[in-house]
This record gives structure tokens, sequence and C-alpha cells, in this order.
């Protein structure tokens, strides 16, 4: 194959453009980077299977620039790349000379702890260049990593005698759109990703924003055209485009501006409370930035960019990691039917002060010994792992609103939560207990306690925390998103581990992959969860939309499984039942609850069995049909016993899909058991019409199966044997 080819430039007569074509271990490319290093202002760069095309160029001013086509499809128009620099008169964005430049790639395996398969390849080609600022003598690096599903890059700036210490006052990365997609978005928000997603064209995100921005308890959004991102898009020549961050460390999260009338997304920082967007010392690199791209949706899922660009995982001895399914104290409060607060009475409460013996219990109290002891047999009894309790600390009677520094001390239990009588009913139950910690978005007030509170965790057996940032940031004029408080997770994370403990984050910055690196966190929640059905409601196809966007960068404890829809507060949850259960295999999480009432599964133990019977950590998974905003149908193999889930859900409308079952062994025989809508089911007025029915299949098999509005199904495939399958019909 040609690897060098000379070509004169239509528009510059003088300049000589110079491709790179990348092949494994090519020894020519040394030689290559040499010319390149004294001609070249025009390089390009392949993926592995040549259908990615990234070419980086300098414009005649000397600023950084790329563009990326997928099968000669323009996928980022010609984009400029720098930094604006805070105090400093000459800012990283043009002046450069291409100083060097090297190439090379990666072809390796490796293997999650957890996830949706067991083996994921990292198999890309590089290309690294070097740029001077002449007039400074400042060098910066733009690394690109070219995947067979789209692109990831980053700026790095290595030790030098011009910078130091330097001060972003913002990135300016481009991407240049080549047409008016459909974008499925959320507002972009310096403090929270708690929306529902907006379907639009780009052209039309600025009229509909108002729209899109639905209260929260902490919300900073910034501009009547930014987005947030995992960025969902699909072209009208049907190229799905996603945009995302990996390795999201020490720098503040990144949203998108966009430019409507030349259809250009600038990055746009998340800034401190000072508006500096990033304090920087050398050596130091941004976070990748990443572009999937796939011919159809389902290969945005495949892609395991995010992951491949993060490091590999630091902590060494990973056996204490494990996945959960869990239930626990928690949708009562939510739906208003107990509270985390013990009483009533208290209009402040002073930790340490504030007695708590003196005051009426308010008898709503959900944290109760008591009933945290009917959990955790719930638990024991239907083969759950954890339970989870919140509101069993002092303070809730005031936690948010205040703007209070010290809410919580993480420690002091409430008078009627006896946590040794609980740890010891657990233990003797076989039940292990999920500590909750709500730092009312007073960070420092956590990192104060964090130690104790981890300790306490471990002296109590609890192997995993559920943290939350409900409310405006303390320090005060922080946001949820900024370099400092980006630091702050990632201090909660790498200090969790030194405990060996698990963490799941509420409101935390959404995850970037991280978790290859430190998979102890096990999950977030950083977007629209359940919840919110019990606040009024989410869209019926937020469930088709989160896949695509907030768990491009990992898991979601998006805490599924509602069984009866009519809350007690009067909200309606927008799913059928049987969109529930497929939840466990299309919402990805190796923390996955059942968040109904113990009562609530009760009363339908033949679907609460599929939630007994999903497994939560995967040997394989298979993106089988997916349409954002309408429907996704995902298989998934599990690691332990090998049995097939699948599960699907859908839009607005009623579908009837087809899936094959090829991925079955051709030799065996399974059994299916297909828990689904009824005909006459409906996310608003039918959701618990559902029909569990049963088939033998094998790899020939076909399933045509129909979904209600806001429905969906899901499907436990076990082999089996002839025995079994006796009297059964056959799925054909
Ligand atoms: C918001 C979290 O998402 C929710 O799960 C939790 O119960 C409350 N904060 C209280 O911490
Ligand atoms: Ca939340």
């Amino acid at each position: 194959m040609a690897l060098l080819q000379w070509q004169g430039d239509k528009s510059f007569i003088c300049r000589l453009k110079f491709y790179v074509v990348m092949l494994k271990k090519s020894t020519f490319l040394l030689l290559a980077g040499f010319f390149i290093s004294l001609f070249v202002e025009a390089q390009v760069l392949r993926s592995p299977d040549g259908n990615f095309q990234m070419e980086f160029s300098l414009t005649n001013k000397g600023e950084p620039s790329y563009q990326l086509n997928f099968k000669n499809k323009p996928v980022v128009l010609s984009s400029l790349l720098g930094f604006d620099l805070k105090n400093d008169e000459i800012d990283l964005l043009e002046g450069f000379q291409v100083k060097n430049s090297e190439t090379s790639s990666k072809d390796e395996i490796w293997n999650p702890v957890w996830g949706e398969e067991n083996q994921i390849r990292n198999h890309y080609n590089e290309f690294l260049v070097e740029l001077k600022q002449v007039e400074t003598g400042r060098i910066i690096k733009i690394r690109f990593r070219l995947f067979d599903t789209g692109l990831g890059f980053r700026y790095e700036f290595p030790v030098q005698e011009n910078m130091g210490h330097f001060v972003v006052q913002e990135e300016r990365t481009q991407f240049a759109m080549a047409g008016d997609h459909t974008a499925f978005w959320i507002p972009g928000d310096y403090d929270t990703q708690e929306y529902d997603y907006m379907e639009s064209k780009l052209t039309e995100i600025r009229s509909l924003m108002e729209e899109a921005i639905t209260p929260n308890a902490s919300q900073t959004p910034f501009s009547d055209t930014g987005v947030q991102t995992a960025l969902m898009m699909k072209s009208a020549d049907g190229l799905y485009i996603n945009i995302h961050e990996a390795a999201l460390i020490d720098y503040p999260a990144m949203h998108l501006d966009l430019n409507d009338q030349d259809l250009v997304f600038e990055s746009h920082l998340t800034p401190d409370s000072q508006g500096n967007k990033g304090f920087l010392v050398t050596p130091v690199q941004s976070p990748w930035r990443t572009v999937i791209v796939g011919e159809n949706a389902a290969k945005i899922l495949e892609s395991r960019i995010t992951y491949n660009l993060n490091e590999p995982s630091k902590i060494e001895n990973t056996s204490w990691i494990k996945p959960m399914k869990y239930v626990g104290v928690w949708w009562e409060m939510i739906t208003g039917q107990s509270s985390w607060a013990y009483t009533d009475e208290l209009k402040a409460v002073k930790l340490g002060v504030t007695d708590y013996t003196q005051v009426k219990p308010n008898g709503k109290h959900g944290a109760t010994t008591a009933n945290v002891k009917k959990y955790i047999d719930f638990a024991a009894k239907h083969g759950f792992d954890g339970v989870l309790v919140e509101g069993w600390n002092v303070g809730w009677e005031d936690w948010f609103g205040n703007s209070k520094d010290y809410v919580f001390d993480f420690l002091t239990p409430y008078p009627d939560f006896d946590i040794d009588a609980v740890r010891d009913y657990a233990k003797a139950k076989g039940v292990q207990m999920i500590m909750h910690h709500e730092t009312s978005s007073s960070v420092r007030n956590y990192e104060r306690h964090m130690d104790e509170a981890y300790q306490l965790m471990k002296d109590y057996g609890y192997l995993a925390v559920k943290s939350g940032y409900v409310g405006d940031i303390i320090p005060r004029g922080e946001y949820h998103y900024s370099q400092w408080i980006v630091n702050h997770y990632q201090y909660a994370i790498e200090k969790a581990a030194e405990y060996q403990i698990m963490v799941n984050a509420h409101e935390a910055v959404r995850p970037t992959g991280v978790a290859r690196t430190w998979p102890n966190l096990i999950a977030n929640e950083s977007a629209r969860g359940t919840e919110y059905q019990a606040f009024g409601g989410s869209k019926a196809n937020h469930v088709t939309i989160l896949p695509f966007t907030r768990q491009i960068g990992g898991p979601m404890d998006y805490t599924p499984g509602i069984f009866e829809m009519d809350v007690f507060n009067g909200s309606h949850v927008n799913s059928t039942l049987a969109n529930q259960l497929a939840l466990y295999v299309t919402m990805y999480s190796p923390l996955q609850m059942a968040a109904d009432y113990p009562e609530n599964y009760d009363r339908f133990p033949d679907a609460f069995q599929f939630i007994k019977d999903v497994a939560i950590d995967w040997e394989k998974s298979l993106y089988l049909e997916a349409e954002p905003g309408y429907y996704l149908t995902i298989a998934r193999k599990a690691k332990d016993s090998g049995d097939w889930f699948v599960g699907n859900v859908n839009g607005m409308a009623g579908r009837t899909g087809q899936v094959s079952f090829n991925f079955l062994d051709p030799s065996k025989s399974y059994i299916a058991v297909i828990y689904a809508d009824k005909a006459d089911a409906h996310f608003k007025s039918n959701p618990q019409a559902y029909e569990i029915k049963k088939f033998a299949v094998d790899a020939k098999s076909v399933l045509k199966q129909f979904s209600a509005p806001g429905g969906g199904y899901a499907v436990h495939i076990k082999e089996a044997t002839k025995e079994e399958l006796k009297g059964l019909k056959k799925l054909k």
C-alpha cells in the first residue's frame, strides 16, 4: 500500500500537502515524521480499517486545525484548535509552526473489572504533532487517536521554559458540523444534567432553550445555544455523530456552545467562582475530545473509545469491587410517603448542639431500624446483594436551601436508627449495606469528614457509598463541574479506593470513562434519573436516549424497577411495567436497584422474577436495534451463568420490532421467558398490562414483538434440556 503521496494544493499553489496513510509498525513512518517536521502543513491519519480520515493542518495564520471524514463523508469540517489564556497578551491560537510529529499505532485487548463485555479492544492509529508558537517559543502538542469508531484528541503541554503555570480563559476547540443535524440535547449548564432531552435540528436549539430549562435545586445555564456532552446527533445522510470527552481529570467539564449561523460548536468550559476555566501546571494535558461516528446508531453504543482513552486501572487488587443488585429505603422518601428527616419540629439544626432526644419524631421517618430490617428481609428472601438506607444520619431537617456549610457529619445516626443492630441483622441475613452520604454540595465539609466517614463504613461493613450533591456548591460561587469540584469527585473516588469502598455519585459531573482507571466508581446518576418520574414525570422516550448520551461516559444508577406508576404524591411514572423490566438490560450498570416498595413487588411476583434473574455483569453485549428517541434493543450474555437477556425500550409510539436470536449457540436449545406489553398497554393509561410467555428457542428463532408507547419487553433465555422443553411451543 502506498504510504506517501505528494500532491499540489489547489488553493495555495506553493503549499504542499503531505499524506501519510497509516500502516501498522511501519518503520517508514519514522522517515515520514522527519519530512513532516520540515515541510508539512496538512497531514492525514486514517483509522485502522481505513474508513476514517483525519486531516491536521495549520492555516496560513498558523492556527492548528483538523477535519474528519468517514467514508468520504464530512463529519467535522475544518475546525480550529487552541486556547484563550488569562493574563497573557498572546493566546495559544495562532502563529504556530510544526516542530515535530510522530505516528504510532496500538492494538491491544484489556479486561475490564466489570462491564458490558469481558474484553475490550483498544485499536487505533495515532498522530502526535508538536507545535511551536514562533513569537513566544511556547510548545503545545496535540495527540490524535483514530479508532474504527471515531476520533479522540487532546492537548498536551510539556514542561518548558516559557510556560509553567497558566490560567485558561477558554478552550477554543471547534467542531464544525457538516449540516443542520438532528440533535438529542439538554441545556448546557454548569450545575446539573437533570434535564429531559430535546430532539431538534441544530438551528432550532435557540428557540427551544427556554422550554428545555426545567427547574432544578442548582442550575446555571450559560447560553441560548449551549448544550451538554455527550451530545448525540444524526445527519440527514444517515451518520450518527456523538461528541463527548474522555478522562476528565483536573480540568473543568466541557460543554458545547453552538454558533447556529455557521453550525460550529465550540468548547465552553465550566468556570470557577472567579470566571477562570482551569489552573494548569506543566506537564499537563486536557481531557480527550471525542467524536464517535457510525452508519447506524448501534455503532455508537458499540464504541469503546471513551474507556480506551482512559488509563488502565490504578487499583491493583480489584477483588473487592463487585457488581451489586440492591433495594433500599429510598423510593418511599422520593414519593413523599416517608421522610429523610426524623422530626418536623426543627427549623434549623446545629450539629453537636441540637438535641434530638428533646424533639418529637414526625412518625414518618423512613430509616428506622424496623423499616430497614424489613428491607434486609426482603433482600435476603429474593437474593439481592445490598440494601441502601437514606436518612439514617442527623441533619436532614434543613439539609438544603440554606447554603449551610455543616449539614452532615456522616457519622451520627438518628436515635431510631440502631447502626449496630442493623449491621448485625444484615450480617446474619447475608446482606451487604450501602451507605448514603448526601453532601448537600458542601464539598469542603465532606472532605473534612471523609476519612472518618469511610472508616465508619469499614467498621460497619458497608461496601459501597451512594454520595449526592444536591443544591449549590459550597465553597459558594463554585459550580458542580468546575475544575476544583471535578477534583473533589476524583478525590472522593481515590480516597474511597484506599478504604476499598465502591462509589456511586449522584449529581457529580457526568462520567468520562474514568471508571477504567478507578473501577471502584461503579456508577453515577449525573442525569435525570427515575426520581424525576416522582417529581412530575420524565418523557416516556427518555430511556431510549440516555444510552447514547449520559451512558457514553459510564454506567448510570438509574434506579429502575417501578411497578406502581401512580405514586404516593400523585405523580405518574411515564413507563409501562414491561419497560421497567427492560431497563435492567438497556441501562447498563454494575449497580442496579430494584427501586419500588417491597409490597409492589409482592403484588406482581411473576414480573418480579425477571428482576431477580437478570444478571448485572456481562460477557458480551449486542446492540440489535437502535434509534435514539424511538427504540433500543440490546442482548447481553451473563458473565457467570451464560444466560442471555434481551431488553427493548420503546419511544412514544407503539412499535413491533423483530430480532433474531442468531447470537445463541446453534448446537444448543433454550427456553425464552418473554415479559412484554399487552396490546392495549400504554405508559399513561394502562402501564401494568403485561404478559409473560414461554417458548422453546434456538439460534434460528426470530422474535417479533410489540412494544407499547413508553413500553418495551424483557427476555430471559436459558439453556434447557429436552425434558424442560417438552410441551413448550417453538418460537420460529
Ligand atoms: C438526589 C438523589 O438523586 C436521590 O437519589 C437522593 O435520594 C436525594 N438526592 C437525597 O440525597
Ligand atoms: Ca439526582
